[in-house]
């Protein structure tokens, strides 16, 4: 789309080289960040004519949340260097658009902070430490402030072999902007870049997440069939197919195409949820046929971010909604749910 082409050079004309980077980069050759884009336009749309439907009625309700399309606002770390307003002007943004914000454990705003500033439904990720007792103070921070869902990421125990970060070193961080410890004391911590520091979950911290939150846990991460099915054992409410948007080991399967093995898995007994290169409201359309609830999208409404703000977010993500209600129009769907495996033809992967 001209709109995100147009956020992203902006953004990478406004940021420092470090910070444009950190956020653009993926793993090793990056090949997994390429192949997540590629993989979605190798999923042709059969789209059904004669249904007389001039638009497409995009809002869904997933895990409780209503939303104005099935699309998600993917964690992300550090959006204070972005721009000042950081997470905030995300969360606001997300609000008006009528979609769900899901707050980063590495956000540089504190989760009270974000709850406050709308009243809309929010997610919050958890990356697992060591520590449960200070977990468990976060997770009832989260809950207590009205967060749904916890959103834990299991495909991080430790950075993918960043090249561009490894070159540029730490990143600066602006004066008065640092990663929130998500405590509650006004403690933010120095910016570490995200090597080293990491923590690899097991399947017994996701049950023990569950418990000790007291919320829903959408396990973020999984790219195979195997996981899915250690997922629902751990008590997880959804599954995230991601690949961490090509940022941990490259090389792994595009989400497109772990979408489908997961999705025959599960066989529909959890909402599943699937991200990476997700870019138009047909990429939408093609995870809904692949067996997705939801997509969630990352780095669009980043460089959105830095490139206008609060309105440059809400720009993009009425874009991405209307574009899916048209894309919902053209194959023959009033709705998310109409929306089956019919609608998709594979090119050979
Ligand atoms: C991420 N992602 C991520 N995921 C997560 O669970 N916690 C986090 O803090 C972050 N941080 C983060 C920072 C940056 C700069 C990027 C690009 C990504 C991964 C993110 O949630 C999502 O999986 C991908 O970004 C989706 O791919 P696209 O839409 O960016 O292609
Ligand atoms: C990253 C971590 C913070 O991808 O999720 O940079």
């Amino acid at each position: 789309m001209e709109l995100l082409r147009r956020q992203h050079d902006e953004a990478r004309a406004r940021l420092p080289e470090p910070a444009y980077d950190y956020f653009a980069g993926g793993a090793g050759d990056e090949l997994t960040l390429a192949e997540n884009q590629e993989a979605w336009r190798r999923v042709w749309l059969r789209p059904r004519h004669g249904l007389g439907l001039g638009a497409g009625r995009p809002a869904v309700e997933l895990l409780g949340a209503p939303m104005a399309a099935p699309i998600v606002l993917a964690p992300a770390a550090a959006q204070g260097l972005l721009h000042p307003e950081g997470e905030l002007a995300v969360a606001r943004a997300a609000a008006d658009a009528g979609l769900v914000m899901c707050l980063s454990t590495r956000a540089t705003t504190d989760l009270a902070d974000v709850a406050a500033a709308t009243a809309a439904p929010k997610w919050f990720q958890l990356y697992m430490e060591p520590d449960r007792s200070r977990v468990q103070r976060i997770l009832q921070r989260a809950a207590e402030h009205g967060y749904a869902q916890v959103v834990m990421t299991i495909d991080l125990p430790v950075a993918g072999r960043r090249e561009r970060e490894w070159r540029h070193g730490p990143v600066a961080f602006p004066p008065g902007v640092a990663l929130t410890d998500h405590l509650g004391a006004g403690t933010g911590r120095a910016y570490k870049p995200p090597v080293g520091g990491w923590y690899a979950p097991t399947w017994e911290d996701v049950g023990w997440v569950g418990q000790a939150g007291g919320l829903p846990v959408v396990l973020k991460g999984v790219l195979t069939a195997e996981d899915a099915l250690m997922a629902e054992q751990a008590g997880a409410a959804a599954v995230a197919v991601s690949n961490h948007g090509g940022r941990q080991l490259d090389g792994v399967v595009p989400t497109a195409v772990a979408l489908r093995d997961v999705a025959a898995a599960l066989e529909g007994r959890l909402p599943l949820l699937v991200d990476g290169g997700i870019r138009s409201g047909a990429d939408v359309v093609r995870a809904l046929a692949l067996g997705a609830d939801a997509v969630l999208v990352g780095r669009p409404y980043l460089w959105a971010l830095a490139a206008g703000g609060e309105a440059g977010v809400l720009e993009l993500l009425t874009a991405l909604i209307e574009d899916t209600a048209r894309s919902l129009a053209l194959v023959g769907a009033a709705t998310p749910s109409e929306v089956t495996a019919a609608h998709a033809r594979l090119r050979s992967w």
